[in-house]
Order: C-alpha cells, then structure tokens, then sequence
C-alpha cells in the first residue's frame, strides 16, 4: 500500500507542496479549494512543539478537518517535536500520508521509520541545515522520503541557507545507486526566485510556505511555481 502511495507521488514529481503554516486560517478553505481547483496534488503540515523548535504550530485536529474536506490530498506531515514516535498514531488517524521525524531528536530512528511504514504510511526522515548526510546512512536504503531543511526550522519567511542545499544535490547523486529509492523534499526559504535552482539540484517535493500561503493572491502564487515545477517533470 505504501509503496503504491510511493509510486502515486512519484509520478507527480516534481511537486509544489505549500505549507499552511504561514496561511490565513480564517480564508484556508477557499485558498485550498482554489489551489485543488488549479491542480493542488499535497500539502504540507508543520507541527511544532515550543520545544524542538522555538514555535507552536499545528496540531492533529486541524489535519482532520483538512482531510475530512479535501480527502483527495496528500498530506505531508512534518513533526518538529520531541518524542515524535509517540505523535505518530495520532497522525496517522488524523489523516497523514507521509510522517517525517527529525533524526536530530528520534533516538530510535529505525524504530519509528518501520512503525510509520508498518500502518502503510511513507515514512521521512529530516535534516536539519547543520545536520550532515552521514547521520541518517544507515537508514537511507529504506526511509522514503529525506526531508533537508534549508533553514532552521520553526519559522516561515526566513532566507534559504545555501550550504543546506548542497545536501540535495549530493542527496540525489547518490541515489543514482540501486539500492536507494528515497523521495527528496526541500523546506525552508524556497521563493518563486530561487525554485529553479531548487529544482535543478534534484529536489521532488518542494515546501513553500510564505512564498504561496503568504501571498496576496495564493492561487496566482500557487500556479506560478507549479508551473515553473512542471517544466522539469
Ligand atoms: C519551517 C517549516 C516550513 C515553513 C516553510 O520550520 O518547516 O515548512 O512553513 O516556510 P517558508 O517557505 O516561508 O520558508
Ligand atoms: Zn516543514
């Protein structure tokens, strides 16, 4: 079933994946609907816990509103928080497609990676920008998605750090290899300005949050990177 759901997102790769974390709450609706109706395919979810990262955000009831009226979605689920295996039931109830747990605050990484696949959900692993590749080897072969975070998580709006997304570049080098056959997702500072260099490195899901959410008008912005995306699909 996962690697179904795998197959799916491939195919649409690569994709613009807006971040509700810096939307209007009171207008989310009717951003998203006028996204879906232009060709929205994932969003992407921020949780964040004021611990792991200096910031509240988003918790798993706002999840299952998004799921019960747009169920045709992709939810994307990115947990900034501590003890993040003991969120993932709670998610993946709450309507998850894919689970992506920071290896900078997961112990027990191999753990958590089988149990979000054992419930038939991709399971991600995310970097943060001073993480180095190295720390997530031993579960490359396996993980689906590698999640490299372009700035230090907690924040939208904040400027892409480029070192970070070197890691893409490397990340999608290597995966040249068989035996790898993970997803590349980029978060953190991408602009309509900087996409295509994003897009270039190898990058299949691409978080923007107040470049789309933050904009005027949300679905202009929307189609504009999707079709930048588009170009090299
Ligand atoms: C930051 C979050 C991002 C955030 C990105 O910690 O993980 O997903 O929404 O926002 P922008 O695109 O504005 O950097
Ligand atoms: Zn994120």
């Amino acid at each position: 079933m996962a690697s179904q759901k795998k197959e799916e997102i491939r195919t649409l790769t690569p994709v613009i994946e807006p971040s509700i974390l810096s939307a209007d709450f009171v207008k989310l609706g009717d951003d998203i609907r006028s996204m879906v109706d232009s060709g929205l395919k994932m969003l992407h979810i921020d949780v964040m816990d004021g611990h792991f990262v200096p910031n509240l955000a988003i918790g798993p009831q706002i999840l299952r509103s998004l799921k019960n009226n747009f169920p045709d979605i992709i939810y994307s689920v990115h947990l900034m928080i501590e003890h993040p295996s003991q969120y993932i039931d709670v998610f993946a109830d709450a309507g998850a497609d894919i689970i992506t747990v920071h290896v900078e605050t997961e112990h027990h990484l191999d753990r958590t990676i089988n149990y979000i696949q054992s419930k038939g959900l991709l399971a991600g692993v995310s970097l943060n920008p001073a993480t180095p590749i190295s720390h997530i080897q031993m579960v490359m072969p396996f993980v689906d998605v590698i999640l490299v975070m372009t700035v230090n998580p907690g924040f939208g709006g904040q400027k892409l750090i480029p070192y970070a997304l070197d890691k893409v570049r490397v990340l999608s080098e290597i995966r040249r290899e068989p035996e790898y056959n993970y997803l590349i997702e980029v978060d953190g500072g991408v602009k309509h300005h900087n996409l295509e260099s994003v897009l270039e490195k190898g990058a299949d899901l691409i978080v923007m949050g107040s470049a789309i959410m933050g904009a005027g008008d949300v679905k202009e912005a929307f189609v504009s990177a999707e079709n930048i995306a588009k170009s090299f699909r």
